[in-house]
């Protein structure tokens, strides 16, 4: 949710700081902060509220005085406890001491009490405001920092990745993780941290992750790890192959329609090296995917968002194509329902980020059980999904920045397709059959490129909703999610009301919203539901609705009086859903556009989710 940096360095650290916080305003960004040692041995505070653009102005009217910021730590927060406002910004401090926190302590209001009790004044409602005064406390009682954290971190319920200097130990910064991601950035002569490496590749490539309950001290000659028993603790170094670069808007105006333009390649990527001849290969999965699928009997599907979208499309092809029984349900929901998980269970989380906390949540629980295997669909190398999971399937979209997801969902189709073949190839799918969908995947990309040649025809399209209150999506079959993500992109780009449906729903109360400020998008291609889809559609036009459709260019669908027809290429059903979406993705964006919203960072969306 809330991005943390942190650096020890010989050389003034707030720019490093404050490019890595550039790079993490994705995970959330209604104010930020940063916190550095002055030369004078003075905590150097400053906070804004707003975007970490705000944050610089503000650094640049004051800076730490020269020779000073050597150690630093820094913040971008989304709002959890306590309305967004400069007081509850982080860093928060305690006399000497400075903390960012990322996640919930769920027991502030007890050790609030005791630590007013104790003489300490609060100036925030958050939570995080505990665990300086609380620190601070433990070093006034005697003891140095690393061990005032560590008893500190023993108070705290809840998730929680942490960062903490002290004016008076300059020469080290304390990190903990508990649920919240964290890892340690290694430089030459000097150390980093950071929620997501993504903040410290301009720094470094090497990187450390913490692991559960792990406390760790950076300095500039290195870092010490100490476990959840206070044992000093080894954990891998690990090289990312992520460029500091490939992250960059280029020519677009915004992330999100660079992102967009990206699916041709992204596609191609998904499917790098994992078929051959008609044929996919098994072994892209590690070495344990052959015995452990061979136990595979029902799948178990857990996601959030746009990635539990891809998951529903899924589903479809597993039972239809596979014929493997199949569940889907939102990671939220599913870890709090007791949910039967049945021995032979292929518990398959999707996640971009690798991070969302419901979904790592639900993935704990199954593993709980006596799962066959657990699978992660995900475009975060280093994240904790892919840590947790017994195989890891990378999306290798790249980099997605803007907080609408495009790019991640249709490689996380792709994925699910290639899962799903494997699956089916167990259950008897011909090689024949094999190589026709083989074939019908590695055409997507042109495909989709196709589509993308589409963009102005949808620029003018996007003109007639930016008036509109509401929209109606509306599909069948695997279009059903795909019109759920359609009406999610013009929900949290256009902050248009937008609501989805299966088709087949429409008369058992939609259609009851149906006039002449309705506008109804249907997503149509040349399936086997293609007459019903027309039915439905009939009954939209019969009360004035207007109506936009995608279908196949030969679908038999005219343009006429309050009828737009928007004509897709033709292609195998399999790939379907990922042609269909690349429309509703550049609808959504135009639309944002035109009515002048932050289409990269709207308002009150984080991209990563790490609290629940
Ligand atoms: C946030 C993002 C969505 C994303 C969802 C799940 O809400 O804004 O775009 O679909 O989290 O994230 P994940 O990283 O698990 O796919």
């Amino acid at each position: 949710m809330c991005g943390i940096v942190g650096a020890v360095a010989q050389r003034n650290v707030t720019p490093i700081l404050v490019e890595g916080l550039r790079r993490l305003e994705y995970r959330g960004y209604d104010s930020a902060g940063v916190a550095v040692v002055d030369a004078g041995k003075k905590l150097h505070l400053t906070r804004a509220v707003g975007k970490v653009s705000q944050l610089a102005e503000a650094l640049a009217a004051q800076p730490p005085q020269p020779g000073s910021g050597r150690i630093g730590i820094a913040h971008t927060r989304w709002a959890t406890h306590g309305v967004p406002a400069e007081r509850n910004s982080h860093p928060h401090v305690s006399r000497d001491v400075a903390v960012v926190h990322n996640g919930i302590i769920e027991n502030h209001e007890e050790l609030r009490a005791e630590l007013t009790a104790a003489g300490f004044k609060f100036n925030s409602e958050t939570d995080t405001e505990v665990a300086a005064h609380l620190i601070q406390h433990l070093i006034d009682q005697g003891q140095d920092l690393r061990t005032a954290v560590q008893n500190a971190i023993r108070r705290f319920h809840g998730a929680y990745a942490l960062a903490v200097i002290s004016a008076t130990e300059p020469n080290h910064l304390l990190l903990a993780r508990k649920g919240s991601p964290l890892c340690i950035g290694l430089g030459i002569g000097e150390t980093f941290a950071a929620s997501d490496a993504t903040a410290l590749l301009p720094v470094t490539n090497r990187f450390v992750y913490l692991d559960e309950g792990d406390l760790a001290e950076i300095r500039t000659d290195g870092y010490e790890i100490f476990d959840a028993d206070g044992k000093t603790a080894q954990r891998e170094v690990r090289i990312s192959s992520q460029s500091a670069d490939a992250a960059d808007r280029g020519p677009y105006r915004h992330y999100m329609l660079k992102e967009i333009f990206e699916q041709p390649l992204a596609l191609a990527n998904t499917l790098e090296g994992r078929i051959s001849e008609g044929h996919v290969l098994e072994s892209f999965l590690g070495p344990k995917a052959g015995e452990l699928l061979a136990k595979v009997e029902r799948v178990q599907i857990a996601a959030c968002g746009t990635s539990a979208h891809a998951g529903m499309v899924a589903r479809y092809w597993i039972e239809e194509i596979a014929r493997v029984p199949c569940a889907v349900d939102l990671a939220s929901e599913f870890r709090y329902r007791d949910p039967v998980i049945e021995a032979g269970t292929l518990f398959i989380t999707i996640s971009q980020s690798g991070e969302t906390a419901d979904t790592l949540e639900a993935l704990r629980h199954a593993k709980t059980k006596k799962i066959a295997a657990s699978i992660v669909i995900c475009n975060a190398p280093e994240s904790s999904l892919v840590r947790e999971s017994d195989i890891a399937l990378m999306t290798h979209a790249g980099p997605e920045r803007s907080v609408a997801s495009t790019k991640a969902f249709t490689t996380q189709l792709m994925a699910l397709a290639l899962v799903t073949l494997l699956l089916a190839r167990r259950r008897g799918l011909t090689a024949e059959k094999e190589k026709h969908y083989v074939k019908s995947l590695l055409s997507a990309s042109a495909k989709v490129e196709q589509v993308l040649k589409q963009d102005d025809v949808l620029k003018k399209l996007a003109e007639r909703l930016i008036h509109k209150q509401h929209a109606l999506f509306l599909g069948r079959g695997t279009m059903f999610p795909v019109a759920l993500e359609g009406a999610l992109k013009l929900k949290e780009i256009s902050y248009i009301h937008a609501e989805a449906y299966a088709a087949g729903e429409l008369k058992h109360g939609p259609l009851a919203l149906v006039d002449e400020h309705m506008p109804v998008i249907a997503v149509a291609p040349r399936d086997e539901l293609l007459e019903k889809v027309k039915s439905n559609l009939q009954e939209v036009r019969a009360r004035g609705g207007e109506l936009i459709v995608f279908a196949d260019q030969d679908a038999g669908f005219q343009n006429g009086p309050g009828v737009t027809v928007i004509g897709m290429p033709h292609a195998d059903e399999l790939i379907d859903p990922m042609i269909y979406t690349i429309p509703l993705q550049l609808l959504a964006y135009h639309v944002a556009v035109l009515k002048g919203t932050d289409v990269d960072q709207p308002r009150n969306l984080a991209k990563s989710v790490t609290v629940e």
